[in-house]
């Protein structure tokens, strides 16, 4: 195998100096008498493409991971021929080419302070084995300088010091720092002097990307092959980097319907029939929340994608009809695999119309998974694709199926001992056919983007929902995902927190873990505390192997269930700011989660912490990850906060300590949030909701808060038809004034808000409703500040004595 082993290496080729320049509109061509050629693209002012070639002609520029929408366009692209290098000025960056050696200097347009500076650049070492480059970039690191990112790796969220490679892998039980896991997202932000970028190295090949672990003032990343290709994203604030990234590669094509953000059951396996019914049955006889049930892989025949085992599933229809009827959405596993059989007819016709991947020298690709040996269809080719998300008619369309999961996508093979597909198996690469080397990390982002092409199609009207293992950056646009094959341990709770934050600050926003572990059997203890952190993730499912025990809410003792369903039930009263969230997530890339150096960069103290985060904008957990915890110590971002449970008003800016028995877990609340919560139901739009909550936390000063609601499924919001409210808040000693802006012209079914106040500092003597004084008496000031008020009104004021 080759490993970047050093960058001293004597092997290493360097540019030489430039000798021609030129221009096509937004892009500049840079070329050395070596025949080296920097492509620079301007994308946008802050944003900008690194291309280089090393034979003086480029690849066809393909990408599976920009998207066609990414946003494009700039204020100001000035190009100076100075004495020693070319000065490129937009209004945010200012890059500096050396004419020398090509070497790259970033500087920030407004204040011209150094924001990132190549170290040997762009480099390269011939490989004799596959017979290209294997391409290198570094960059000087700063002391103080941290590191973000990369998707799913199971590491401090802090990346400084440590090497990290690429190449999505199947991880039954990996652990803390375990490397590489399941996805592929060659991302990263940086960190130094209070300012944020970031940069997104596209290449599929299998990558490395080290932080100062080999030398101490050097940060770099390279590729077995293709082009050294990077995207330079300038801040200065974190969230723009990450929110540019998101743009480049693409938000979710579409919000999932709200069900989808309900709580999900899970096991390998759930059968015959009367299993699930008995499990549904059993959640809404004890008033346990839950919106979608999965059926692994057990319910197929032999495994076999698309058919069902008829013993225990004699009438899939109708089960899936009466599951829907209880508020239960199926969703089933399909796998890449095909098993190798001429009687079935998925097999027969991908084998008759060539859409099987075929090794370098001629025969299929062969490889044993569930249903024995396989045949893996090649979802880099369009046509395949085309074909796999016709398959879904009968699920999705007929049954009524209403998500599907995608597994083993890596794509696995079993007892192998690479656990995939050698090297040189073949693929179209949409037109570009090249080996696994370089597709290998795309394979499962197209097998799921086929699933959610088929899903979009059959489900229509009604939003898709997929969820996939493996992923390459931009998966996000088509799918949820889920951390893999986690254990039940202490340390994979910690791991579960680590990796939904870094997924969020990776551009993929929609991901949770496996609640309670998947290998090995949870405590009681260890299932709530599991649980506690999982409502906070966006995508929240239980999910366990099932050889070890049961893992229902009920599978422990009674007080575990009743904490259970509390949380679970706290999920569903904040699915409007969920929603909301998600609805932030999807139009503007903002991460839904957001790690405290995400939240406050400025504030060093948050750079080094991991297990606390702001659930959308202004809710802050930190989960308890120890047994036997009565509360832990925690950072508390700067502001004030409000303890979700006591309302004690805590001054952040430090560390400190919070209780929290087993019912319990920190949650604050930024002032002057304004929370939309519905009613609990024990699955979405179970109720015909007529009144929605609206938590007010008093602030001296200004804050505003969003409130994002549409028909909860369907594309009619597309057109218009939603509602988005921006509540204005401020507060004085003695008043509180909260205006109300609305946009959109979908119509809810309340009428009415709840208002309720926490930290009102005086005690209310008159009210205005838009102006109009409410007698006291009339608007039910009840005993613990909360009134009704008509969910339309545009100024709320309360006067104090
Ligand atoms: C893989 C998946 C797991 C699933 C199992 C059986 O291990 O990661 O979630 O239950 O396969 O399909």
């Amino acid at each position: 195998m080759i490993v970047n082993t050093e960058l001293e290496y004597k092997g290493n080729l360097f540019p030489s100096k430039i000798v021609s320049y030129s221009k096509d509109v937004d892009t500049l061509y840079f070329k050395t008498d070596n025949d080296v050629v920097l492509e620079l693209t301007v994308v946008r002012d802050s944003v900008l493409r690194f291309r280089f070639t090393t034979t003086g002609n480029f690849e066809n520029d393909f990408s599976y991971a920009i998207t066609k929408y990414a946003s494009r366009g700039y204020n100001k692209l000035e190009i100076e021929e100075q004495e020693e290098v070319y000065k490129v000025t937009t209004s945010k960056l200012i890059c500096e080419i050396s004419k020398l050696d090509l070497r790259v200097s970033l500087f920030d347009a407004i204040d011209g302070s150094l924001i990132n500076e190549d170290e040997l650049g762009f480099h390269w070492e011939e490989s004799y084995e596959f017979g290209g480059n294997i391409v290198k970039m570094s960059k000087a690191s700063h002391d103080g300088e941290s590191y973000f990112g990369l998707g799913d790796k199971p590491a401090k969220l802090n990346l400084k010091g440590k090497r990290f490679e690429n190449w999505v892998t199947d991880s039954y039980a990996y652990g803390k720092n375990t490397d590489p896991i399941y996805k592929t997202i060659p991302f990263y932000t940086a960190l130094h002097n209070k300012k944020a970028y970031g940069i997104f190295f596209d290449n599929t090949f299998r990558s490395f990307f080290d932080f100062a672990n080999e030398r101490r003032n050097v940060t770099s990343f390279w590729a077995q092959g293709g082009e050294m290709n990077y995207y330079f994203i300038y801040g200065p604030q974190m969230s723009d980097v990450v929110a540019n990234y998101t743009d480049l590669t693409g938000k979710p094509h579409q919000l999932p319907p709200l069900w989808a953000l309900g709580f999900h059951q899970c096991k390998w396996s759930y059968y015959p029939e009367s299993k699930v019914k008995e499990i549904t049955q059993k959640f809404r006889e004890l008033r346990i929340p839950c919106d979608a049930i999965y059926l692994d892989i057990d319910y197929m025949d032999g495994f076999r994608c698309f058919t069902w085992n008829k013993d225990y599933f004699p009438d899939p229809k109708r089960m899936v009809k009466e599951l829907s009827d209880d508020g239960f959405k199926t969703v089933v596993i399909i796998d890449p695999g095909i098993k190798i059989d001429m009687e079935y007819s998925v097999f027969k016709e991908a084998l008759d119309k060539d859409y099987f991947c075929k090794r370098a020298d001629g025969p299929y690709m062969k490889g044993k998974v569930w249903p024995g040996e396989c045949y893996f269809p090649d979802f880099t080719n369009p046509e395949v694709r085309e074909w796999w998300s016709g398959l879904f008619k009968e699920l999705v369309e007929d049954i009524g199926v209403k998500g599907v999961w995608n597994d083993m996508n890596e794509p696995a093979v079993m007892e192998v001992p690479n656990k995939t597909f050698p090297n040189d198996v073949r693929h179209d690469y949409d037109g570009n056919p090249c080996s696994h080397r370089k597709a290998h990390n795309i394979y499962g982002m197209q097998m799921a983007r086929a699933t959610y092409q088929g899903l979009k199609k059959y489900s229509y009207p009604k939003r898709p929902f997929v969820i996939t293992r493996a992923a390459y950056s931009g998966t996000q646009r088509y799918t949820s995902t889920w951390t893999g094959d986690n254990v039940a341990t202490w340390e994979h709770l910690w791991i579960a927190n680590i990796q939904a934050q870094r997924m969020a600050m990776s551009g993929f926003s929609f991901a949770g873990s496996d609640i309670g572990g998947f290998a090995e059997q949870p405590q009681g203890e260890l299932f709530t505390r599991w649980i506690q952190l999982g409502v906070f993730h966006p995508f929240c499912r239980v999910h366990s192997s099932g050889d070890h025990g049961d893992q229902e809410p009920w599978a422990f003792d009674e007080d575990v269930t009743d904490i259970v369903r509390k949380f679970i039930e706290l999920r569903y009263q904040l699915l409007p700011y969920l929603y909301t969230t998600f609805w932030q997530y999807v139009e503007e890339g903002i991460p839904m989660l957001k790690s405290l150096m995400l939240f406050d960069q400025e504030d060093v103290h948050t750079h080094y912490r991991n297990d606390e985060f702001i659930f959308g904008e202004k809710i802050l957990v930190c989960p308890i990850l120890e047994q036997n915890a009565r509360g832990r110590r925690m950072f508390v971002p700067r502001g004030k906060w409000f303890n979700f449970w006591t309302n004690e008003i805590v001054n952040g800016g430090k560390e400190m300590w919070v209780d929290a028995d087993i019912d319990s877990m920190p949650i604050f609340v930024k002032e002057g949030a304004i929370i939309p919560k519905y009613p609990v139901q024990q699955y979405v739009d179970e109720k015909e909701i007529d009144q929605v909550v609206l938590d007010v936390y008093y602030k001296e000063g200004k804050e505003d808060s969003l409130f994002y609601d549409d028909a909860h499924d369907g594309y009619d919001y597309i057109k218009g038809r939603y509602s988005f409210r921006t509540f204005k808040l401020t507060g004085k000693p003695n008043q509180l004034i909260i205006q109300q802006h609305k946009e959109g012209k979908f119509t809810a079914n309340y009428q009415q808000f709840l208002v309720k106040f926490h930290g009102l500092p005086f005690k209310v003597s008159s009210i205005q409703i838009d102006n109009v004084d409410i007698p006291l008496a009339n608007v039910k000031m009840n005993g613990d500040n909360s009134m009704i008020v008509d969910k339309d009104f545009t100024q709320l004021h309360l006067v104090g004595e």
